[in-house]
């Protein structure tokens, strides 16, 4: 699913890299935690699965793909299979919540009664049935990361990727985000959850965590 190999990761204008020398597996259907403190390394780590960044050095595999030489054209292609979820959610304002969550399948190409029946059952699945036709800038903070975890799920993605998907709330609203990122790993996507909230780990039975510090895998990780 998820194959890293002596990868190292330098932004432009730095001397010391974001990731350094990081080996690891990710087996389908894990659920892994990403956590370390401030500055680890967790967003760049997930910035390379999604081909946000390119590894400097070093193999980077997301479902089959080579993150550091895969052609433009085929980006589009792997991107429909990684649903990502950020901490300041990325909705689209003007838009309503049903039109957000469609936005992501329109632009796979899927349209129509596939489109209307995948984005109904999924703001069900995340409660948000009643408020389909609501503008987003008028929901509640937790009520825009469910929107922001349709919109994530709705092609039904092989890869869940979220970084700090509850940093913006309340410990109630956080529980109810992690119930719905755990519905999404028993449906068989295979989840990785970055955060330095060690309260997020215990809410999830059983995770593979992994720990980065200063770009570096811990020992035992
Ligand atoms: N676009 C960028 N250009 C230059 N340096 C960057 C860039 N993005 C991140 N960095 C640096 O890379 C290192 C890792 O940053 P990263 O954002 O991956 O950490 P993080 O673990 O996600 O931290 P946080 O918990 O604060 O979100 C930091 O030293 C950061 O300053
Ligand atoms: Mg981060």
């Amino acid at each position: 699913m998820v194959f890293f190999e002596q990868v190292k990761k330098t932004y432009h204008g730095r001397t010391k890299p974001a990731l350094d020398e990081i080996n690891l597996h990710i087996q389908p259907g894990q659920f892994v935690y990403l956590s370390g403190p401030s500055g680890a390394g967790k967003t760049t780590f997930l910035r390379l699965l999604f081909g946000a960044e390119l590894p400097s050095s070093g193999l980077v595999k997301v479902l089959g793909a080579d993150m550091g030489r895969i052609p433009a054209r085929a980006m589009p292609r792997l991107r429909r299979k990684i649903g990502v979820i950020f901490q300041d959610f990325k909705l689209v304002r003007g838009l309503t919540v049903y039109e957000n969550t469609a936005l992501a399948l329109s632009v796979a190409g899927i349209n129509g009664k596939t489109m209307a029946n995948q984005v109904s059952k999924t703001l069900a699945q995340v409660g948000l049935a009643a408020r389909a036709h609501t503008l987003v800038e008028t929901l509640s903070g937790g009520e825009q990361q469910r929107v922001a975890i349709a919109r994530a799920l709705v092609a039904r993605p092989k890869l869940l990727l979220a970084d700090e998907p509850t940093g913006n709330l309340d410990p109630e609203n956080a529980r109810e985000i992690m119930r719905l990122v755990v519905q999404a790993h028993t449906r068989g996507t295979t989840v990785i959850v970055a955060t330095h909230d060690p309260q997020l780990i215990k809410l999830v039975r059983g995770p593979k965590v992994i720990r980065l510090y200063q770009g570096r895998l811990e020992e035992g990780s």
